[in-house]
């Protein structure tokens, strides 16, 4: 079922600075931040060899990873997303074996136009997992 690591995602309290850490000091290739409203984040995209990174920063008043920063001030690996080829198939294969997606359960589109899921931390070695369509 689980395909290629599409990304990790890294909550961050300064966007500016962290963007700087990849571009300048780590010599990565990074975007300029993309507000994503729907999303509740800002989100700058940085592109690896084999995979990609994720700078997410709260974005409105109900951003979903304010709290995360509220516990981690200063930033930390929020979520990892897993590609799969089905991502229907997918859900109802794991909520099948006891696992909990979050929300209602009907995929979103997420940051890359792609339909996206979030299964429960509990349910994963205390690890947000998202799932996409590949
Ligand atoms: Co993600």
């Amino acid at each position: 079922m689980i395909g290629r690591l599409n990304h990790v995602a890294i909550a961050v309290p300064d966007l500016a600075a962290a963007s700087a850490i990849y571009r300048d000091t780590l010599g990565a290739k990074v975007s300029a931040p993309v507000p994503m409203p729907a999303h509740g984040v800002t989100t700058v995209f940085i592109e690896l060899p084999n995979t990609k990174i994720e700078l997410l920063h709260p974005l409105g008043d109900n951003s979903p990873i304010a709290a995360f920063l509220a516990r981690n001030a200063s930033g930390g690996i929020h979520h990892v997303c897993y590609e799969v080829d089905d991502i229907l198939a997918a859900r109802d294969k794991l909520k099948a074996q006891g696992m909990r997606v979050l929300g209602d359960g009907e995929p979103k589109i997420g940051a890359h136009d792609k339909p996206v899921l979030f299964l429960h931390p509990k349910d994963f070695c205390g690890t947000l997992v998202e799932i996409e369509q590949a």
